[in-house]
């Protein structure tokens, strides 16, 4: 297999991450990070407490600049900055806290902290563009003018979810999305990730949840301690080598593994 293969990196490629590295202090919260996230693609990003996930997620998400490394975006050098410009660029982020205002109805939050648009003074085509959003999810909300404090977790889900597909982005990234969430709603948000890659989005979708993973996930990235630990398809690897991965059972054998990985993907780098 070649280096490619292995990282994913091939023509759909919608972001890719090359020699990403961000410490706070002494702690180095990511060290050469490599990640490729193709358009109608789920990848997994699976790690232990303290393993770099939500930091990767505010790298992405313009929220932190990072110290070292490029990112790409269709092939292209870019410079995130901030959320605004990260969304900009096509990179929507569904933070953990989702950041929903419960008084707010719906549709309000839909628009909410989202950059002025002349049509969003237009209550009627904010309303069209609301339901554009859901039905883009098939997404069951029945009404736009419930406070969203009387949802259910999935529905907060799914508005937070539509929400970031107001900028029409290419790559949205989901920080445990079931994380609170029991049975049933868990399956309701799994189907929205499988809406948006069915609609053709690149899908990076921070998980503890090895069932989780294994329903959407096309790829699994595992990272420890900051370091990538394997990228697994996610049809051919067991959840056992996941775990092993995670806690660094395998150490040994992924890095011996991953050395001969990452030399293509560098040399690749010059060409991007
Ligand atoms: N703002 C911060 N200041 C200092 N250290 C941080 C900060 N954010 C994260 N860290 C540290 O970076 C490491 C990775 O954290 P984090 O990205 O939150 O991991 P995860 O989301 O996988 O649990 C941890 O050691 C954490 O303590
Ligand atoms: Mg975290």
């Amino acid at each position: 297999m070649t280096g490619t293969e292995l990282t994913g990196a091939g023509t759909d490629t919608v972001l890719s991450l090359r020699g990403i590295c961000k410490s706070f202090g002494a702690v180095a919260a990511l060290t050469d990070i490599e990640l490729d996230v193709a358009a109608g693609e789920v990848v997994a990003v699976v790690g232990d407490n303290g393993a770099g996930k939500s930091t990767l997620v505010k790298v992405l998400s313009g929220v932190y600049t990072p110290d070292a490394g490029k990112i790409f975006f269709h092939q292209e050098e870019v410079s995130l900055g901030s959320p605004a410009l990260a969304r900009a660029i096509g990179i929507a982020t569904v933070f953990q806290d989702l950041a929903l205002c419960e008084n707010l109805d719906v549709k309000a939050n839909l628009f909410l902290g989202q950059e002025l648009r002349p049509w969003m003074l237009d209550d009627v085509a904010m309303e069209k563009r609301s339901w554009e959003l859901l039905r883009q999810l098939s997404a069951k909300i029945p009404t736009l003018s419930v406070p969203v404090a009387a949802l259910s977790g999935g529905q907060r889900q799914t508005v937070a979810i539509a929400r970031s597909l107001l900028s029409e982005p290419k790559v949205v990234l989901l920080d445990e999305p079931t994380a609170a969430l029991g049975v049933a709603q868990t399956a309701e948000v799994l189907n929205l990730v499988e809406r948006l890659r069915h609609n053709g989005l690149g899908v990076v979708m921070i998980s503890h949840n090895m069932e989780d993973v294994r329903a959407v996930a096309d790829r699994v990235a595992v990272l420890r301690l900051g370091r990538n630990n394997g990228v697994y398809d996610a049809g051919e690897v067991s959840s056992e080598e996941i775990i092993a991965a995670i806690t660094g059972a395998t150490d040994n054998v992924v890095s011996r593994r991953a050395a001969g990985r990452l030399t293509s993907p560098r040399a690749e780098k010059e060409e991007l």
